[in-house]
């Protein structure tokens, strides 16, 4: 799709600083930096999406490259939403994805709120009732 004037998608991981920043503008659960400094480095592919010289949207895949895939840090700077600019991050994760995963290849997300309503464009379906997602955060 073709980006509303001013906006340019960059095919790159996010800065840390920016995952971080995003993350936490966008209303979704911090990181810390040590944990993004050692996660971001092994990402599959990410995306980063600029506007007046900031980074104002991103998303990433991870995964082993071959089995299973997952979608993440996918958000849009509140001031920047509603304009297509989700849809051109799962547009370029997308087409990473039906470039580089093999056939059968499991490719999951959870999805928060009404962003499923995105994820469903691209063929995501809810794993219920036959599954739950499930998850938790790590605590020293
Ligand atoms: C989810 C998010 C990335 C969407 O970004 P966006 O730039 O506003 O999305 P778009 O304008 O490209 O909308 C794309 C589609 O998503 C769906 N959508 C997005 N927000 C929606 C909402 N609140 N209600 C219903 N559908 C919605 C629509 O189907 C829309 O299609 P349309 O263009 O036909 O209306 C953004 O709202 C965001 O950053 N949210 C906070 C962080 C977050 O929840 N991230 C997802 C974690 S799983």
């Amino acid at each position: 799709m073709t980006l509303p004037e001013g906006y340019t998608l960059q095919a790159r991981v996010p800065d840390i600083d920016d995952v971080l920043r995003l993350r936490v503008e966008s209303g979704l659960s911090p990181r810390t930096r040590a944990a993004a400094e050692a996660g971001l480095p092994n990402s599959l592919f990410g995306v980063t999406l600029m506007h007046d010289g900031q980074a104002i949207g991103m998303g990433r895949i991870i995964g082993d490259g071959g089995c299973s895939f997952v979608i993440v840090d996918i958000a849009v700077q509140p001031a920047h939403q509603k304009r297509g600019l989700g849809r051109a991050i799962m547009d370029a994760l997308d087409a990473w994805l039906k470039a580089h995963a093999p056939d059968g290849a499991h490719i999951s997300l959870i999805a928060d709120g009404d962003a499923r309503h995105l994820y469903a464009r691209y063929g995501f379906k809810d794993v219920g009732p036959a599954s739950i997602g499930m998850q938790y955060t790590l605590r020293r």
